[in-house]
């Protein structure tokens, strides 16, 4: 083989990451209680193709086989999220240990293969007892995730190093609480601001609980972060980037380092009467909390934004530039923004470790008349989201692993089955699952530690 192009820094960790609403399937067994996923799927016209996670891939029963996929695809590691409702079914108090039961073989599994387990608490599924309390906009919420925290450290953190608390905290709680197209799909901005300050303070909470039961253990959060551009030079495109880039990304990266609350997004809430009480938001303790220090960055990164001033005065528009190459979920093939985005948090916000917790692209190529599956252009996709993050690694970023989205095909959320983001394809009929030229191409990169 000759030498690759992209060399990766020698203990470069090489993943693949799925979460366990959209794999696992058996939303009842062993004692789980139900979760946010599985009332919403339930409203009819949630999900575009009315499905939803009750089967899935199947994976609580088939995750064996699943880890000898891993192994043929040569992982380093694997990031996975416990779904909160199987440990404990109501949210808080008795313990489900057959659920537990269930992580404890995967993560014996994946380390008889040395591949380590990245484990995420909390990916989307909130046990609907808890939603029945208010959910993540009370604060009794942060409280229970971090005694949920404690329960999985307690039984995993013997064997678990990587912890990531919160996937993508702007998505729960503006999806969820705000714009309503993720569970538990409410439409209520007061609502979706107090939910977004209680997941970054069960995040803050969470960190200590797993310190203080595993103190070797390495803890992150994982954010939606997107290089934001305006649109033209135009005042009110210039605005609406700024709001855009302080809702999704500021809102989440300054806190998290210590800034508190960016100035300007509070003045825009307030000004929109997004805010009841400010001081609460702003409360020193929480703060302290929510700082906690961190061992590293979880980076979800999938395209830029580009932004325009809202045509109706409300919130900005996104827009895509005409001539960009976009994937089926619609959305930009903007490598270079990787390369940006991590240089950019390098330098602003001086993370010991960074880690693309996500990056991938939705393609849904299936098996041609030779039974392969010839996912060229999630190839090129995945070879170019290297270079970027090789980019980075060369400007100075303390970049150390890459997980891509995802392991395999599954249940997209609201987008439902028709959205493909797996290196390996499944048939959701039979469940049989074929690793795509992407999993086969990647087993090389992994090999030689670089991109040829
Ligand atoms: C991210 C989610 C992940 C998956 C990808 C496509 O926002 O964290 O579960 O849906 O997008």
């Amino acid at each position: 083989m000759t030498d690759p192009t992209h060399c990766f820094p020698e203990g470069f960790i090489w993943g693949a990451a799925t979460s366990a609403y959209q794999v696992e399937g058996s939303p009842v067994a062993d004692g789980k209680g139900p979760s946010i996923w599985d009332t919403f799927t339930r409203v009819p016209g949630t999900i575009e193709d009315g499905s939803s996670g009750d089967i899935a891939c199947d994976h609580y029963r088939r995750w064996d086989d699943d880890v000898d996929l891993m192994v043929e695809i040569g992982l380093d590691a694997y990031r996975f999220s416990v779904s909160w409702p199987r440990v404990l079914p109501n949210g808080i108090g008795a313990i489900n240990h057959r659920g537990l039961d269930f992580y404890d073989r995967l993560v014996d599994r994946l380390l008889e293969h040395d591949i380590e387990p990245f484990v995420t608490l909390y990916h989307w599924d909130l046990p609907q007892a808890l939603q029945d309390r208010g959910g993540w906009p009370e604060r009794h919420t942060a409280a229970a995730f971090a005694d949920y925290a404690r329960v999985v450290a307690e039984r995993l953190g013997d064997r678990v190093t990587n912890w990531i608390t919160v996937n993508e905290p702007w998505v729960a709680a503006k999806r969820g609480y705000l714009l309503g197209d993720k569970a538990p799909g409410h439409h209520d901005p007061v609502e979706a601001v107090l939910a977004s300050h209680h997941l970054l303070l069960g995040h803050g909470l969470a960190i200590r609980a797993i310190r203080d039961v595993s103190p070797r253990g390495r803890v992150g959060i994982a954010l939606n972060l997107t290089p934001v551009v305006a649109a033209s030079g135009d005042p009110g495109d210039i605005d609406a980037a700024r709001r855009f880039d302080g809702d999704v990304n500021r809102w989440y990266l300054d806190p998290l380092h210590g800034r508190g609350y960016p100035v300007d997004v509070l003045a825009d809430l307030e000004s929109d009467g997004e805010i009841v009480d400010r001081a609460y938001l702003e409360s020193s303790d929480d703060h302290d909390v929510i700082a906690g220090p961190t061992d590293f960055l979880g980076v979800n990164y999938y395209e830029r934004t580009i932004v325009r001033r809202a045509s109706n005065e409300v919130s900005p528009e996104v827009a895509i530039s005409p001539d960009a190459a976009i994937t089926e979920m619609g959305w930009e093939v903007y490598p270079s923004g990787l390369t940006d985005l991590l240089v950019h948090l390098a330098d602003e916000y001086r993370p010991r470790s960074i880690l693309v917790t996500e990056n991938g692209c939705s393609y849904g190529d299936g098996p041609d008349q030779d039974g392969k599956v010839h996912d060229r252009r999630r190839i090129d996709f995945l070879k170019s989201h290297l270079a970027a993050a090789s980019g980075a690694i060369a400007a100075g970023v303390p970049l150390h692993g890459y997980f891509v989205w995802s392991l395999m095909d599954n249940f997209e959320w609201a987008r439902g089955y028709r959205q493909r983001f797996g290196l390996i394809w499944i048939d959701f009929e039979t469940q049989e699952r074929i690793l795509k030229d992407s999993a086969f191409w990647y087993r090389d990169v992994i090999a030689v530690n670089g991109v040829q």
